[in-house]
């Protein structure tokens, strides 16, 4: 099965939108198998975002993923990486549409709240980064019938 990581980011945290935020994902269908606040050192922030490295922005960005804890997530179910990016909306919240979590929660590029892989390969490297395989559990859904018909 499909899985992605997610961190809501300490804006997020800071402004009390971490049910809000994890309800969305919850409430469409998709499975929580695993969960941990996590306080990012500089190097671990840029650790996850290495891709942006060269960006003007870089430093600022990796100072504020290590002012404060995080809270880390996989989700699991079927399409959830690219779903996971459509719930959450563009990058910058005054381009993304009204029913994201960006277009509904967030103003400004740099306090987005939340994060999310945006492709089946860096799903997978910030899942093993983020979390060891222990703490990520596959467990069953009794409502499972409910949610999908072809598993
Ligand atoms: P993530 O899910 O956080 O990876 O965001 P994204 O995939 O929508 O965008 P991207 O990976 O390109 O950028 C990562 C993060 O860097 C964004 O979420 C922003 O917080 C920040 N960022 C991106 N572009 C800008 C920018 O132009 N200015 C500033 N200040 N921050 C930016
Ligand atoms: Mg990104």
């Amino acid at each position: 099965t499909e899985r992605t990581f997610m961190a809501i980011k300490y804006d997020a945290v800071q402004r009390g939108l971490i049910s809000e935020i994890m309800g969305r994902m919850e409430k469409k269908g998709y499975k929580l198998v695993a969960l941990k606040m996590v306080w990012p050192t500089e190097e671990f922030a840029g650790k996850h975002y290495h891709d942006l490295k060269e960006r003007p922005f870089f430093g600022n960005l990796v100072k504020f993923m290590s002012s404060g804890p995080a809270v880390a997530m996989v989700w699991e179910g079927p399409g959830v990486i690219k779903m996971a990016r459509t719930i959450i909306g563009a990058t910058d919240p005054l381009k993304s549409n009204p029913g994201t979590i960006r277009g509904d929660l967030a103003t400004s590029v740099g306090r987005n709240v939340i994060h999310g892989s945006d492709a089946y390969s860096t799903a997978e490297e910030e899942i093993a980064l983020w979390f060891s395989p222990s703490e990520i559990h596959a467990w069953n859904r009794t409502n499972e019938d409910w949610i999908s018909s072809n598993n």
